[in-house]
């Protein structure tokens, strides 16, 4: 299967290049997108080099190869959004396109499930707006949200906001992938 993984700029994004080499052990090919602000966590070589593939980071160029928008929107069975920041789930939900993540998340067609995996600080992940615009993107019946796990938080918090667990975001790629339309 064809895993278009999307990485947003929350400080979970370290667990995301572990998710990387997971979901190639389990025979898929992933190519990964990143927004500028997850780029500040970690560098797209990295995932390049773990995921083996060319990393889209910018609609205009590509950092180490260009990458067209809606041909990659074409390669995907599975969208995967981990982590998805509160900002970026805002941007999908009121469809916005300003960035190569959410242009190629709109482009998708509408038998791609997208497989959101939220990581946030509890007062963000607990405030309406955010589970307002969650509400928006499940309502479609496209995404899916992997839900966020209670525990402490990278800033010292405890409480819900933590990225979920690796197997369950496997198990709902696996889901979503099975459930394709
Ligand atoms: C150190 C640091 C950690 C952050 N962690 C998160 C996070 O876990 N979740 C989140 O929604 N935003 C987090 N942010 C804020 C996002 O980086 C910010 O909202 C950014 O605009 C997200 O952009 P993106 O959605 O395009 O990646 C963090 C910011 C910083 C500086």
């Amino acid at each position: 299967m064809n895993v278009l993984l999307g990485v947003t700029g929350g400080i979970a994004v370290y667990k995301s290049c572990e998710l990387v080499r997971r979901l190639r052990e389990r025979g898929h090919e992933v190519t990964v997108v990143m927004t500028e602000a997850a780029t500040r966590f970690v560098s797209p070589l990295t995932f390049a080099t773990l995921s083996g593939r060319p990393v889209g980071t910018s609609l205009w160029e590509g950092t180490h190869e260009s990458v067209d928008h809606i041909e990659l929107a074409r390669w995907p069975d599975v969208v995967l959004v981990a982590p998805a920041t509160a900002h970026s789930i805002a941007r999908f939900a009121h469809g916005m396109a300003d960035d190569l993540l959410s242009t190629v998340v709109l482009a998708t067609e509408r038998e791609v499930p997208i497989v959101l995996a939220p990581a946030m600080n509890t007062a963000m992940w607990d405030n309406p707006l955010v589970q307002r615009n969650l509400d928006l993107l499940t309502g479609t019946e496209r995404f899916t949200v992997v839900a966020p796990a209670d525990k402490t938080l990278a800033c010292g918090e405890t409480g819900v906001g933590g990225l979920a667990e690796e197997s369950a975001i496997l198990d709902a790629v696996a889901a979503a992938g099975s459930e394709r339309r």
